[in-house]
């Protein structure tokens, strides 16, 4: 896969960094990241933005929503996703009610994900209603990420629909993009919205649109990385490519795996440590022949006795 120019620098990536991209006209690439192995191939590979997104909820903790997501889960997921990289801009996603409630909890919330989690920004969603939340955050030199159009953490109102396809919606979705930059928001994504429309923010800001669900006419895009590499069984959205098929591949190994531990036939003299046959010898000479009664640990019944 091909770096863009300007990902390819030794230092940690800002929003300077992604803003010059996109001034550049280069296209920005975002994946979700929620562990230190994938953080550090993903940041391997150049991508110059991660996203500890709240989606964390339903792709590694196997919540039904991300509304369930918790500040310290959050926290957590960021650290380790920060300990993986060395030159993406990490993103971290302020969970459901961590922001809006109060100003001085949204600003301790987006503190703590940026001096504790270690993240380089952090994201937030809603237009025109968390204007003035976003505001705080920016005032305070906490760069912000908006995210509109369809917000998870308002599935419960929304549904899973593609937003903004009437008039009234759309001009409003337009209206909560020109909010987000005005209130300082750095890039804004756009999240299952047709694309003449996403097409037609993009046109309309300054600011860089990162579509999922969007199309192709936004400044980037970003992916739940669990979708793009295929791991799951059940469910691709519509929107995602696979790029690889880790289920089928981490479910044929753990299958050859299985089938070698049981033949015997693993660990192989690769995989095995030897000794001097004559120390062994010798520790054996001192050692008991027998082997021990075998009981069951916890009860010290005897294994072969009827109960
Ligand atoms: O949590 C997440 O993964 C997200 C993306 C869908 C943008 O917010």
């Amino acid at each position: 896969m091909s770096v863009p120019p300007s990902a390819r620098q030794a230092a940690r990536l800002t929003i300077a960094s992604i803003a010059r991209m996109h001034a550049a006209g280069e296209r920005i690439a975002m994946l979700t990241a929620y562990d230190y192995p994938t953080a550090r191939t993903l940041d391997d590979a150049g991508i110059p933005m991660l996203l500890v997104g709240d989606s964390l909820g339903q792709v590694m903790l196997g919540y039904d929503s991300t509304v369930r997501v918790t500040m310290t889960e959050m926290l957590h997921h960021t650290k380790s996703v920060v300990r993986g990289t060395r030159h993406a801009l990490v993103v971290a996603d302020m969970p459901f009610l961590s922001y809006g409630v109060t100003p001085e909890a949204s600003l301790e919330n987006a503190g703590l994900l940026m001096s504790e989690g270690g993240a380089g920004a952090v994201k937030l969603e809603g237009g025109e209603r968390s204007a003035r939340t976003i505001e705080l955050i920016v005032r305070s030199g906490i760069p912000v990420m908006s995210h509109i159009g369809l917000t998870p953490q308002s599935v419960h109102q929304l549904g899973h629909r593609v937003q903004g396809k009437t008039v009234q919606a759309g001009r409003q979705l337009i209206a909560d993009a020109i909010a987000v930059q005005q209130a300082g928001a750095f890039a804004v994504v756009l999240e299952l919205v047709p694309e003449q429309l996403a097409a037609a923010i993009t046109d309309r800001l300054n600011i860089p649109t990162i579509g999922i669900g969007a199309g192709a006419g936004c400044s980037g895009q970003v992916q739940v990385v669990t979708d793009m590499l295929g791991m799951s069984a059940e469910f691709t959205p519509k929107h995602a490519r696979h790029y690889a098929e880790l289920y089928t591949i981490v479910k044929a190994a753990a299958e050859a795996y299985e089938a070698d531990v049981i033949a015997g036939t693993f660990p192989g003299p690769e995989q095995t440590q030897r000794m001097e046959d004559a120390t062994l010898a010798e520790i054996l000479t001192q050692s008991p022949a027998a082997r021990p009664e075998m009981v069951e640990v916890s009860r010290g019944i005897p294994l072969d006795r009827d109960l």
